[in-house]
């Protein structure tokens, strides 16, 4: 069958929306007829190789989307069922999975962007396999993906806000809730509140943080973070952060700093914000080939945490529908998230926008 799709062809270059060939779903595999997908910065950051892909690859990580068709050995899946796509695979039964790091799955060895089967299910017009971003390619009008990469929701949810569960609002609010675990009273700073890091501050607006510092370089990002729930904002484009975080705590620090942008600069910032014994998060995906440095001693003497938090150390058939009845009941924000809907031909529109800082969200609707 016929799909479109937003294609990475050459790293640092102008995405191609193009019309692919699409294969039937094989065994253990599932046809979603994508209904919506967030712009996420992992996206821009496959284009710019920071994280990265060979070309050519299928974009797109956080959506949603209604079963289509399901191939041979799928279980608990039919036509018709809404479901979120995680963007990771995971087979519930591997070590980590049994120790509920389901993100961490150990079970499957296969190049990146490519089904589990070691195989590509979209082809160009000229014939060559097209990989899938996180083997799902959520900017395409369909997709066949693994079922461990399914997870059903209610029907009565909007699959665009449903979408944004897929990976910022898990991202972000399991960073705060599952992965540091911060406790109430706690004081928070969130360093770069895009679409992620807002969700952040959702988190610990949960967690009943009492201080929430917003920190970003863009004066729209910091309003938006007021909305979801800051306490203080911080401009970190005209002071020192590390300075302002330290004055807003009486000099100590915060208990938890969580860098959402991908930068070792921020990253040693969200470190150098943090009280003794405090814990500093890093969820921003940095450069592949960067590194971050520290000083040593200073680690030990001040006995802080420096932690990672891949996908909010989410369990995504436990949070995500936990996730959707927090909306419902008016404790998470998933309408305020969503500032601007594309259409899939203006994913360049898109990127560019995120670059600019304009949105919380951008979400691609398809018909
Ligand atoms: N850990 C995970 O599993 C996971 C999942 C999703 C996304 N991510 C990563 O999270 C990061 C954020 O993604 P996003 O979609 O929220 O991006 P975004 O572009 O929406 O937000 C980034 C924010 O950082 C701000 N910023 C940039 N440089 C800054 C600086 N020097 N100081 C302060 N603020 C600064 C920007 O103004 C923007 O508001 C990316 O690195 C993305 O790849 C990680
Ligand atoms: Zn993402
Ligand atoms: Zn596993």
């Amino acid at each position: 069958m016929k799909t479109r799709a937003a294609v990475m062809y050459e790293h640092n270059q102008p995405v191609v929306v193009e019309e692919l060939e699409l294969d039937e779903p094989k065994a253990n595999e599932v046809l979603v007829r994508t209904a919506a997908s967030g712009v996420c910065h992992s996206d821009l950051s496959v284009v710019t190789g920071t994280i990265y892909y060979d070309a050519a690859v299928a974009l797109g990580h956080e959506g949603a989307g209604i079963i289509e068709r399901v191939g041979g050995d799928v279980s608990g899946f039919r036509p018709g069922d809404h479901v979120i796509l995680s963007f990771v695979s995971y087979c519930g039964s591997c070590r980590m999975c049994q120790m509920e790091r389901v993100c961490l799955c150990e079970s499957y060895d296969v190049p990146r962007g490519f089904l589990l089967d070691g195989t590509y299910r979209l082809h160009n017009s000229s014939g060559d396999g097209i990989l899938q971003m996180a083997r799902i390619a959520t900017m395409s009008e369909y997709m066949v993906v693994p079922q461990q990469n399914l997870v059903k929701i209610d029907e009565h949810y909007s699959l665009a806000k449903a979408a944004l569960v897929g990976c910022g609002v898990t991202t972000g609010v399991g960073a705060v809730l599952n992965t540091a675990k911060v406790e109430p009273g706690s004081s928070v700073a969130v360093i770069g509140t895009g679409g992620v890091g807002l969700n952040a501050i959702q988190g610990a607006v949960l967690a009943q943080a009492e201080r929430i510092i917003a920190v970003d370089i863009a004066e729209k990002k910091l309003n938006f973070a007021k909305t979801f729930g800051a306490t203080d904002v911080v401009n970190a484009s005209t002071c020192d952060p590390v300075e302002a975080v330290r004055e807003l705590t009486a000099g100590l620090g915060v208990d938890y700093a969580f860098e959402v942008i991908g930068n070792p600069k921020t990253i040693v910032q969200a470190y150098n914000m943090v009280r003794a014994a405090g814990t500093a998060v890093i969820v921003g995906m940095s450069h592949h080939q960067s590194d971050v440095s520290i000083p040593a001693q200073h680690l030990v003497s001040t006995e802080r945490q420096l932690i990672g938090s891949f996908y909010g150390s989410c369990q995504p058939k436990v949070d995500m529908p936990k996730l959707l009845s927090l909306y419902t009941e008016g404790k998470l924000k998933l309408d305020e998230l969503i500032t601007q809907h594309y259409r899939l031909e203006q994913i360049n529109e898109a990127f560019a926008d995120m670059e600019a800082g304009e949105n919380a969200r951008g979400v691609i609707l398809f018909n």
